[in-house]
């Protein structure tokens, strides 16, 4: 960790991490101990936000097929705490998590773990306000008693993450000079670019945290493609359109499905870009048994420190977890 970023050594008392550590020594995010349970895989039951189950505390938690999502958390955990230790001191610092999901997680054949919309609210240097949103109102029903804690600033809603209601809830509660760190975990390709660039216009001071659906918007388009030939799926070139804010989507159809992936990021980034959020880094987050890369974890923002602070996140691997992955 670099003396300017952190004169006064704050970070290094107050981390969860041991961010000055050896490489390979940082330590896992912590797990409260595991309930014992009956597995709950045959209770599955899909939901808007793909699975949900009843969980060890006689509530809602999200299914996750792959180990791989969780080291994804800790990456966005790990920034979190970064951002919040160095920059709550000197601004009002906000955390939105626009596809916050149940609190929980269900690993199959695994354990619960508390997703990152709980981890953040027990970050040694807390955020002055959390403002959650899904439009699921499971989730929201599963996450509303978990992170209404009088300790706590959290603001809940359960709207669509495109619809202006949101926007409308989001500017009436966070301050306009407020630092905000914007988390987009979507399902699919789910949530259009548009709703970044609003934000992007209202908080000069925003960063952009996105589990970025390359790999979604290359399957809608090269699905058309197979259909084609009659074996694909039917296209879906306007949803990519609209997700991506592209009049041509059809554009960006590459000529296999990394080149349409790169020209999507591409296009994703431009329209970052334009609003000013000009600092991208990327973390892709692979399956552990094949190595195939299953997320892009972007960061955006006008200023470079987020830049940095990101890299600095995304540095190790969470050493000491499974690197046996359990398969999509
Ligand atoms: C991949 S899950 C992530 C949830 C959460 N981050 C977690 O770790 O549990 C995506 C979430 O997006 C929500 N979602 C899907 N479409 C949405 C939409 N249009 N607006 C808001 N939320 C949506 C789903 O209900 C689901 O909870």
């Amino acid at each position: 960790m670099t003396s300017d970023l952190f004169p006064d050594g704050l970070h290094q008392q107050l981390s969860i991490f041991s961010l000055t550590s050896d490489a390979g020594s940082s330590q896992a995010p912590s797990e409260p101990p595991v309930k014992a349970v009956p597995t709950p895989e045959d209770q599955l039951r899909l939901a808007r936000g793909g699975e949900l189950v009843p969980d060890d505390e006689y509530s809602l938690a999200r299914v996750v097929h792959s180990h791989s999502v969780v080291w994804k958390d800790y990456f966005v955990l790990r920034y979190a705490d970064i951002v919040s230790t160095a920059m709550t001191p000197k601004h009002e610092c906000w955390w939105l998590d626009l596809q916050c999901g149940t609190g929980r997680l269900y690993e199959v054949g695994g354990s619960y773990h508390q997703s990152i919309a709980m981890r953040v609210l027990d970050l040694p240097r807390p955020f002055h306000g959390y403002f959650y949103n899904d439009l699921d109102g499971d989730c929201i029903s599963a996450l509303t008693p978990r992170v209404a804690r009088p300790d706590r600033n959290t603001h809940v809603r359960n709207d669509d993450v495109n619809s202006q209601a949101l926007l409308d809830a989001i500017f009436a509660t966070v301050p306009r000079s407020a630092l905000v760190t914007v988390y987009a975990d979507q399902q699919g390709i789910d949530m259009n670019v548009d709703v970044l660039v609003a934000l992007a216009r209202r908080y000069p001071k925003l960063d952009v945290l996105i589990n970025f659906p390359a790999t979604g918007y290359a399957r809608a388009m090269h699905g058309a493609h197979g259909l084609a030939q009659g074996a694909g799926t039917a296209p879906n070139f306007s949803k990519a359109g609209r997700g991506l804010n592209h009049t041509s989507p059809e554009a960006l159809f590459g000529w296999d499905a990394a080149e349409t992936r790169r020209r999507v990021r591409a296009q994703f980034e431009q329209e970052l870009a334009r609003e000013g959020l000009d600092q991208v880094e990327t973390k892709p987050v692979r399956l552990h048994r094949t190595n195939a890369v299953i997320y892009d974890l972007v960061l955006a923002s006008r200023n470079p420190f987020a830049a940095k602070f990101f890299r600095e996140a995304t540095a190790r691997e969470p050493s000491g977890q499974r690197v046996m992955d359990l398969g999509l």
